[in-house]
């Protein structure tokens, strides 16, 4: 089945539609989440005056937590608010779909862990990505940290889709080059996992190839400094088709790996994922051949090739190494023991266990 209920603006400009689609679902009062670096931008102003009546909460996190979550559902669950809207990156995106969510449903977030373990649909979500990887103005899954079990947990279901995406790339033009890369990455590995894992469907694959096509096209021009608006514009238009793609297929054992190491050490989803790309699909390889062959088909990549083509493309991104994370090997068997727990693992063609995710961690 493929499903995408969300109502999907992509066109540079699309903000301005916010009051028009406010006063369609007669909306009166919202609760605007964001970060303080999102706020901090000269544009933020500009988009919180088309949001109409509403509180601001800047609180957001990376990596968002389970306590401020529940502090701003608790917010929300007082009826005051007629929609959420958030305005940020993946985690902005995330935490502010929770909190949608716990506007109806009495909290906390964790109690509602998996699929459809939540009775009542969200209020109205409306979904304004500010950087282009996270893919989450599309789907129906929220990934949260509980930093006191040092994890991350999903919560996904059919009432948490965003009501609406407004996919404006006019609002990633001042994006800083390491975030452009970093969370274009994240889209194209959103992509690469749809078409790798054991729930791809034929639309799913549709959308991934397209996905990778325009990111791989694009990507490293719109990391430049005076990289072409146009560039930047395709990778955000990318980074939403891969949520599509991965939000009706699923992710893999890179976004285990990543979502592990993210849930315990708070470093950036993103760049998690670019370097432990190549290296798990590599470790994977025998059980990946046949998806792997179409998807370099589809991308005129010669397959023998493939794996060198893929880390001379990371490599050629203004990304920091593995090495600079300085992520402790006293740490490995925790992060690969988390990493086999990850809801995605299933998902996986290779049975993935805890000792496959450290051999990984080991050979970085
Ligand atoms: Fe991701």
């Amino acid at each position: 089945m493929f499903r995408v209920p969300t109502r999907v603006l992509i066109n540079p400009g699309c903000r301005f539609q916010i009051p028009e689609i406010l006063a369609s679902i007669g909306a009166k009062r919202c609760l605007l989440l964001t970060d303080q670096g999102v706020r901090s931008t000269e544009w933020f102003a500009g988009v919180q005056s088309l949001c109409g009546p509403h509180d601001l909460d800047d609180s957001i996190q990376p990596n968002p937590k389970h306590r401020n979550v529940d502090r701003l559902g608790a917010q929300a669950l007082t009826g005051k608010y007629d929609a959420v809207i958030g305005v940020g990156g993946g985690s902005v995106l995330d935490a502010a779909k929770a909190v949608a969510m716990l506007a109806t449903n009495e909290g906390p977030i964790a109690s509602f862990e998996g699929r459809n373990q939540f009775p009542n649909a969200a209020l109205p979500f409306l979904a304004v990505p500010t950087t282009c990887g996270t893919g989450s103005e599309v789907t129906w899954v929220s990934v949260i940290s509980v930093p006191e079990q040092n994890r991350k947990i999903s919560v996904k279901g059919d009432g948490m889709f965003p009501a609406f995406a407004i996919v404006d790339a006019e609002l990633i033009h001042t994006l800083p080059s390491g975030l452009i890369a970093a969370t274009g990455m994240d889209a194209f590995t959103h992509a690469i996992e749809a078409v790798v894992g054991k729930p791809a469907n034929p639309v799913s694959d549709a959308l991934a190839f397209e996905a990778m096509s325009l990111l791989l096209q694009h990507l490293r021009l719109a990391c430049e400094p005076e990289g072409p608006i146009e560039s930047k514009e395709k990778v955000m238009l990318a980074s939403t088709v891969a949520g599509m793609a991965f939000g009706n297929a699923d992710v893999g054992a890179v976004h285990c790996l990543s979502e592990s190491i993210g849930g315990l050490l708070d470093l950036p989803h993103g760049l998690l994922n670019t370097l432990l790309l190549k290296p798990v699909l590599a470790y994977q390889e025998s059980y990946i051949d046949e998806p792997l062959g179409r998807v370099s088909q589809s991308l005129g990549i010669p397959r023998e090739s493939f794996f060198d083509y893929l880390e001379a493309f990371i490599h050629s991104l203004p990304l920091p190494k593995w090495s600079s994370l300085n992520i402790s090997p006293s740490d490995f068997e925790l992060l690969a023991a988390n990493s086999e727990m990850n809801g995605s693992n299933p998902s996986n063609r290779m049975e993935m266990r805890s000792s496959d995710y450290l051999s990984i961690l080991q050979s970085l």
